[in-house]
């Protein structure tokens, strides 16, 4: 019998060698194989359990046998539209083309240190996961980390100079078999805590090569002596022209809530405020999700999700997964209006699950009170202006309404709005992060629509 050469010999060039089989193996029963273990059932709810599934497998190990109707296309779709996720493959971005050329020239030409800012889910982490693969690709050797509330800086640029190759040091000698410089920058610091100096002085020997270091998530970093530490550190590097430049994002309205000492740094800097999507960048991103997935939006549903999304490029990602699922749960290949209406709501609801009660009820009671229109158009002005709700801005669309007054009424009666004492004069905003875009969706949900005129009480 020839099974062991079957099975062990296949693809060889082994000469082919005949085993008999031993004595023992002829006496025993025939081989029955055990019947080959069933796939996990992936979408199915027993009559026994009402408990939801998961709907992908976590492992693809074992499962490549199986295929589950429409899978195929939902993982498409969520490759296609990844609201929770930075994009990271520039296949999938949608515009910026404007906003990379900007950003390049300030690197390049300008040798600037940048600071990419705006509001939430606007496309920062993704803009710059898109910048450090241009730049690598450029041959920068290029070092991205995400702050923390925890970030101390030694120990922050001791983890990335540990990212730098010492190849870059100029005393590096490739001839030389000194093992000190097989490691990495971090070794050229000194031990325990380093000051802002110490850390450009090291910098500073770097050669043959330009050095980018992305700082997101910004505005989580302490205040104080750290964000002071960055804008020392900005200065440092531009006063001695080394080669290594900080791009820093972060949520924030404006430059100096981000960072701290801008005057000092300003002629050293780029501040960039994130643009929102432009309706033509949406639909972009909508037809790449098309291309992607094989799925067709009707163009009233693409309209829909331009105008639901409102520049915010996580909205149109999240809208256009919720309604892509929808159309493929209805058995569709063609995204229909109708899956975007439901997705404006499945988006909705969502929000109002990430807010606090107070902020949810007090919605629902201005509601009731018949504040629809204006809060529509409040959350539609926030959404342009970074949150901000200012009498210049929002009095034009109140008709014979004092925006002040309106905007009082809506903070002392219902708590929806705040001011600041380190903000401009009479600036409000909502209460809380994602109020605005709530109070969006879910009255484009009740079919609120933005030019109606306010009807409510003065
Ligand atoms: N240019 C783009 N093209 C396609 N999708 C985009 C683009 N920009 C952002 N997105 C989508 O929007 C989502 C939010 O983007 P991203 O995480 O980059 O925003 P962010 O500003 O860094 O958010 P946060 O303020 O929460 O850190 C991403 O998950 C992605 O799906
Ligand atoms: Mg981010």
């Amino acid at each position: 019998m020839n099974w062991f050469r079957k099975v062990f010999f296949r693809q060889s060039s082994v000469p082919e060698v005949h085993f008999e089989a031993p004595p023992v193996l002829q006496a025993l029963p025939a081989y029955t194989p055990l019947p080959a273990p069933q796939p996990p059932e992936l979408r199915k709810v027993t009559s026994s359990s009402a408990l939801p599934s998961f709907q992908t497998p976590g492992s693809e190990l074992g499962l490549s046998f199986h295929t589950v109707e429409g899978e195929n296309t939902r993982n498409k779709v969520r490759d296609a539209f990844s609201p929770s996720l930075p994009i990271t493959n520039p296949r999938l971005l949608a515009g910026r083309t404007e906003a990379l050329k900007t950003l390049i020239r300030a690197v390049e030409d300008l040798k600037l240190h940048i600071v990419i800012y705006g509001e939430r889910g606007m496309g920062k982490t993704s803009l710059l996961q898109i910048l450090k693969q241009l730049a690598e690709s450029a041959k920068y050797q290029v070092v991205y980390h995400s702050c923390g509330e925890d970030a101390h800086f030694p120990d922050m640029f001791r983890a990335i100079a540990a990212e730098i190759p010492l190849l870059y040091y100029e005393g590096f000698d490739v001839a030389s078999a000194d093992r000190r410089h097989t490691g990495s920058l971090a070794s050229l610091l000194p031990t325990g805590d380093f000051n802002v100096s110490q850390l450009s002085d090291t910098f500073a020997k770097l050669s043959n090569t330009r050095v980018l270091i992305m700082l997101d998530e910004f505005d989580r970093s302490p205040t104080g002596l750290f964000r002071r530490n960055i804008a020392q550190l900005v200065k440092n590097l531009s006063d001695r022209s080394v080669k290594v430049q900080l791009v820093i994002a972060g949520v924030a309205g404006n430059l100096s809530d981000l960072v701290e000492h801008i005057p000092s740094i300003r002629r050293n800097i780029l501040g960039f405020r994130i643009p929102e999507l432009k309706p033509t960048e949406v639909q972009q991103m909508v037809s790449i999700g098309e291309e992607i997935s094989g799925l067709i939006f009707d163009p009233e549903a693409s309209a829909q999700v331009i105008a639901m999304a409102n520049g915010s490029p996580y909205l149109a990602a999240l809208l256009s997964q919720y309604a892509s699922f929808g159309a493929l749960d209805r058995g569709a290949s063609i995204v229909a209006p109708v899956d975007v209406v439901n997705a404006v709501a499945q988006v909705a609801d969502e929000l109002r699950a990430r807010l606090s009660d107070a902020s949810g009820e007090a919605v629902d009671r201005a509601l009731v009170d018949g504040w629809g229109a204006t809060l529509h158009t409040f959350a539609n002005h926030s959404m342009h202006d970074m949150g901000c709700l200012d009498a210049d801005t929002v009095q034009g669309v109140l008709a014979d309404r004092r925006f002040l007054d309106v905007a009082e009424q809506l903070r002392e009666t219902y708590g929806l709005l705040i001011t600041a004492f380190d903000e401009k004069p009479e600036r409000y905003r909502f209460r809380e992060e994602g109020l605005g875009s709530y109070i969006w969706l879910r009255l484009a949900e009740n079919g609120v629509n933005a030019g109606r005129q306010p009807a409510e009480q003065a």
